[in-house]
């Protein structure tokens, strides 16, 4: 048996968490769901956004599915939970599948998860404040190598390096560590500066396999990436440290909708799918359940649709229980410790 934390956190994660669950289910029973609670209302009682004991439990565990919470601006020390968590448990590569599921066609985006801008290293005085761009030699290679794996893997022959190495020293230092890894090992570089390349990303995306980029210029690429995708609601991910791994939809605690049960749960459903090749579960069936009920089914009013959230996932399982869960053969995927496996190996014909 696995054991797998559960962080459904609040608005619409909840939902979409219970409705990932369920679908995860019907396709293994070696998964125990162990729930926390994290996030603001844990913050007010403790001063924390997840118990010292919860995080050191969830340390122990084989891996980590979370919904999303709210993170209000007018609390004062308040530190997202998302963040905590990926920093608490070392998970250095953000990986985001920007999947077109009409067209079985996807972009990975890989994004350095834990130094960059986003480092907490600053510094501040009266007049002053710096926020470092942290990069280092251990934490650029360690990046570099997920993408380029992840390249061999899919036969890809090159990867988008996405940089601004024209002006910032660290990515020129960054710039080199990944030129000489995909050199050593085939792998073509496309470099792109970042400014242009949010045209080009817009205007002409899918001939983009994999992007790789530092962690704030990664947020913004995969976030304006995501409007290829129909709806936020749709895109899963996985944040991979050494000792675990925890998969989220990238949408928020959305409380537009919340508690109307219109949700769209794929974004969800997608990330337990990614959590279960990460186990080395059949996490391809998920995929291939999402994309055939897509094709077909009734689906949320954010694709247009009127569908609850309750009918997509019932959907979902029911392209389960069609499918023959003869299990696809293929070579596992490692990177280091990781076992990333990514899925939509289904996609690429
Ligand atoms: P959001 O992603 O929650 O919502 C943006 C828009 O997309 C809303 O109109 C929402 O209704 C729609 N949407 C999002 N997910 C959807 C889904 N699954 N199905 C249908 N429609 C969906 O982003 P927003 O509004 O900027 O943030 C709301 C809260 O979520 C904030 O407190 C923010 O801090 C938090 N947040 C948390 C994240 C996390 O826990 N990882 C990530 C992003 C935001
Ligand atoms: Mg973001």
């Amino acid at each position: 048996m696995y054991r797998v934390a559960v962080i459904k956190g609040d608005g619409i994660g909840v939902e979409v968490t219970n409705a990932a669950m369920e679908v995860m289910r019907a396709v293994t029973d070696k998964i125990d769901f162990v729930e926390f609670e994290g996030g603001i209302e844990i913050f007010k009682k403790f001063g924390v956004p997840i118990k010292e004991e919860d995080l050191e439990e969830i340390k122990k565990m084989d891996a980590v599915l979370f919904g999303a919470t709210s993170t209000p601006f007018n609390v004062p020390n308040y530190k997202s939970l998302i963040l905590t968590l990926r920093k608490e448990l070392n998970l250095y590569a953000n990986l985001r599948i920007i999947p077109d599921l009409w067209r079985d066609r996807e972009i990975y985006i890989v994004r350095e998860n834990s130094e960059g801008l986003y480092s907490g290293e600053y510094e501040v005085d009266n007049s002053r404040v710096v926020d470092f761009r942290v990069i280092t030699r251990e934490g650029a290679e360690k990046i570099a190598r997920f993408a380029i794996e992840l390249a061999k893997d899919r036969n890809f022959k090159e990867i988008t390096f996405v940089h601004k190495a024209n002006v910032l020293r660290g990515d020129r230092f960054f710039r080199k560590i990944v030129l000489s890894l995909a050199e050593r090992e085939g792998i073509k570089v496309n470099e792109k500066i970042v400014d242009s390349f949010t045209i080009e990303l817009v205007r002409n995306p899918w001939q983009h396999k994999i992007i790789l980029s530092e962690n704030l210029f990664g947020d913004i690429l995969s976030d304006l990436a995501s409007i290829h995708a129909k709806s936020i609601g749709v895109i899963p991910s996985g944040n991979y440290g050494e000792e675990i791994a925890l998969f989220e939809p990238i949408h928020g605690s959305a409380p537009d909708i919340a508690g109307k049960g219109i949700a769209n749960p794929i974004g969800a459903i997608l990330s337990g799918a990614m959590l279960l090749d990460y186990l080395g579960l059949d996490g391809w069936v998920i995929w291939n359940a999402v994309k055939n009920y897509v094709k077909k089914g009734n689906l949320t009013p954010d694709l247009g649709g009127n569908a609850m959230t309750v009918d997509v996932v019932n959907g979902i399982i029911s392209e389960i229980d069609d499918q023959e869960i003869d299990p696809i053969e293929w070579d596992e995927l490692w990177v280091d410790e990781i076992r990333i496996n990514t899925l939509p190996t289904l996609f690429m014909k």
